[in-house]
This record gives C-alpha cells, sequence and structure tokens, in this order.
C-alpha cells in the first residue's frame, strides 16, 4: 500500500527508507515552512515580536492544541519535549523518605534515570511494577499492576505507548483501577507517541499529569512538547529554569503564566504545533490512521511470516497502532542496525528488551509496501533466512 499524494509533503532523503519515525520524526514541508515563517518574523523585528506578538501567538497555538487533545487550555503549558515535562513534575512534587515511586519496567529509560535521581535526593525509594511477559488483555494488565502494589507507592508514571516494546497500555483502565483503589496516588502518564497517533483526551483520562512531544507522531517540528497538569496540582507547579515567567512589565500571575518565558528563546516549534494539527485534520485523521494502522498489520504479518517469531503481545494494531514490534531469531543482533543502514539505507532500531532483540518499525503516512519490501529483504539477507 501506498499514499504517494500525502508521502509527497515530505522531503525526507532519497537515500533513506525511513522507518524510525518512533525516535525521530521529520515534519511535513508545510509545517517546517510555518516554523521558518514564525523565525522570519522574530529575526527582522526581535523587539516588536517577543513583546508585541510572541505571547499571543503562544496562546493561539496551546488554544489550538487544547482542542486537540481535549482539555482547558489553561491546563498545559509548551515544554521542550516530554523529558522537560517529566523534569518540571519531579522537580515541582514533594516526596519523603516513606514514599514510594513505582513505574512498569517497560518505561523509558530517561524516565526511569529522571525519577531515579529524585528518589534519591528525597530518600524514597524506586519500585518496577513487571508487567505480563507475554500480554493477552488489558485486565491481565491491570489485575499484575494491582497485585504488585504497595501502600506506600505515592507517585505511579506508565507510558501511554511504551517505547522499546512499542505497546499501546490501557491506561484508562490502568488507571480508573488505581484511582478507585488508591485515590491518593498521583499518576503521571509519559505520552510523546500518543498525540495523532491515537486520540487523546486528557479530560476523559483523568490523570493528575501527562507529559509529550508533539515533534513525534504529529510531526510538529523537533523540539515542541507540552505539559498537562491537572487543576488540583497546578499551584504546586514550578519551572526547572527560573526566569520572568512573563516579559516585563507583565507579571505571572496563574501558575502556566511562570512558563511563557522562560530566558530568551527561539519558540517557533510551539507556535508550529497548530499548523501540524491542521496538517493532518485536513488529511482526516481517522483516515490517517487507517492507513498507518494497516501497513503496520501487514509489515507485522509479513515480519512474522519471515522471522518465524513473536510478539510480546497480540500481533496487531489494537496493541500496537502504526509501529510493529517482532522479536529477532537471533542471540545477538547488536550490529544489525548498524549493517542496515550502510548496507541498504534502512533506518530502523534494533531493540534491546528483556534479554532479547526486538526489530521496530514505524509505519507513517509517508510509508509504504515498497519499503516494508526493502527491510523484508535485508533482514533475509543480514539473518541468513534464504528459506524463508
Ligand atoms: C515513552 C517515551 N518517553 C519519553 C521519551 C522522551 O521523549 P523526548 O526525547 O521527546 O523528550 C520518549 C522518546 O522516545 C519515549 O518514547
Amino acid at each position: 500500500m501506498k499514499w504517494p499524494e500525502l508521502a509527497q509533503h515530505w522531503s525526507i532523503r532519497p537515500d533513506t527508507i525511513y522507518l524510525n519515525h518512533g525516535s525521530f520524526g521529520p515534519s511535513p514541508v508545510e509545517v517546517l515552512q510555518a516554523k521558518r515563517n514564525w523565525q522570519d518574523k522574530l529575526d527582522s523585528q526581535p523587539m516588536d515580536f517577543f513583546v508585541r506578538q510572541s505571547e499571543a501567538a503562544w496562546l493561539a497555538a496551546r488554544h489550538a492544541l487544547a482542542e486537540f487533545i481535549h482539555t482547558h487550555e489553561d491546563n498545559l503549558i509548551f515544554v521542550e519535549n516530554a523529558t522537560a515535562g517529566m523534569n518540571i513534575i519531579a522537580r515541582s512534587v514533594a516526596l519523603s523518605e516513606n514514599d514510594v515511586v513505582a513505574l512498569t519496567d517497560h518505561e523509558y529509560g530517561a524516565v526511569q534515570r529522571i525519577w531515579t535521581a529524585k528518589c534519591q535526593t528525597s530518600r524514597a525509594q524506586m519500585k518496577t511494577l513487571q508487567l505480563p511477559t507475554r500480554i493477552e488483555s488489558a485486565d491481565q494488565i491491570v489485575k499484575a499492576i494491582l497485585q504488585q502494589w504497595d501502600e506506600r507507592i505515592r507517585i505511579f508514571i506508565v507510558s501511554h505507548i511504551t517505547s522499546a516494546t512499542a505497546i499501546h497500555l490501557p491506561v484508562a483502565d490502568i488507571l480508573s483501577a488505581i484511582r478507585a483503589a488508591f485515590p491518593q496516588t498521583l499518576t503521571i502518564v509519559d505520552g510523546p507517541h500518543a498525540p495523532l497517533h491515537v486520540d487523546v483526551n486528557l479530560d476523559q483520562l483523568g490523570c493528575d499529569f501527562y507529559t509529550a512531544s508533539c515533534h513525534k507522531w504529529l510531526c510538529a517540528p523537533l523540539g515542541s512538547g507540552f505539559l498537562f497538569v491537572h487543576p488540583h496540582h497546578q499551584h504546586q507547579i514550578v519551572p526547572t529554569q527560573l526566569s520572568w515567567g512573563r516579559l516585563l512589565p507583565a507579571l505571572p500571575e496563574r501558575w502556566f503564566e511562570q512558563f511563557m518565558w522562560s530566558g530568551t528563546r527561539d519558540s517557533s516549534a510551539y507556535y508550529s504545533v497548530a499548523t501540524a494539527i491542521e496538517f493532518f485534520q485536513q488529511w482526516k485523521i481517522d483516515q490517517v490512521r487507517q492507513y498507518m494502522f494497516a501497513l503496520a498489520d501487514e509489515t507485522t504479518q509479513r515480519l512474522l511470516h519471515l522471522l518465524q517469531t513473536d510478539t510480546i503481545a497480540p500481533p496487531n494494531s489494537a496493541w500496537y497502532g502504526a509501529m510493529s514490534h517482532v522479536r529477532l531469531p537471533v542471540a545477538d543482533a547488536a550490529n544489525l542496525q548498524a549493517r542496515l543502514w550502510n548496507g541498504y539505507g534502512i533506518e530502523v532500531p534494533i531493540v534491546h528488551w528483556g534479554e532479547r532483540w526486538f526489530v521496530r518499525v514505524s509505519n507513517h503516512v509517508y510509508n509504504d509496501s515498497d519499503q516494508v519490501t526493502r527491510l523484508i529483504n535485508a533482514l533475509r539477507t543480514e539473518l541468513d533466512l534464504t528459506r524463508s
């Protein structure tokens, strides 16, 4: 399958088969142009732009984002990426010696580092909750989390879509079970893979914090992300980088105004988030997802056929969305990613997780079946699977 009318909006280097949108996603040319237009406005008259236009641009882009992810705009701030959002939460919440911070064993490495550091400085403890080795259902996941629960857990962090394992976790079910049984726990959703990939409805989800990068599946320019803070917690949120908050003579009063001016910087990536949303709305987001998910299902089936292995969760787009994640039939695949790039121009992550190796393929709208065929052929040669 192929969607050439849409794929032509990307200018990916012609020597590259880019199957790694999940790590770093390129933007369509229109979105990059929007960013350049904002930069031109700024560079041609910085004083006029910063003093008279920048706050309105920030607020307008935030309004568009809030509508897209279904929450009130005043619950949101722009941050450079999900990492920045997670650091703001870690900096802002108070922990004490008796508290426990719990994460699943599928959480992103840098997120684990942020909370390990926080626990070290506050003498709190970290606890890793193991998800089932073979995932079968949402109920099974919720049950596994509750079985390992510890009454001292004060903060629980879970990915909306996991990074190394590419699984769409049933976050709504997990959060509602935790809310019902342990209402004192603060819940944080780490969501960089979610916007555009799936519907994000923050008011329905009911988490305390949600942070994501808009530069992944939504294809906004690199350096654009957001942090959602539930109104109950906004009073305690402080910037990791203290500045004026707003440009003088204005002073920050509401929580989000602490984050509108964090020092002189180019925020054109934030302002262009609205253009990225409009870009996909033009192409109908349901159709965009239908294409990506169908291609991912096709990729998964072809990989399973070639590799004769398995997946961690059921091999369909209900669990993997636009990503395909299949185990490799080898004990060591440490060099495979470099060989696929050097020998075939294929950019695809080969992931080591849980002492097994996997190939993780991102299937965005600019990808197509021919590219998957090139990957399959390259894997067949590199893994010496000539009979498959
Ligand atoms: C689950 C998850 N959390 C956090 C991050 C960090 O995102 P960023 O580098 O945009 O801050 C990633 C990046 O891949 C991720 O997959």
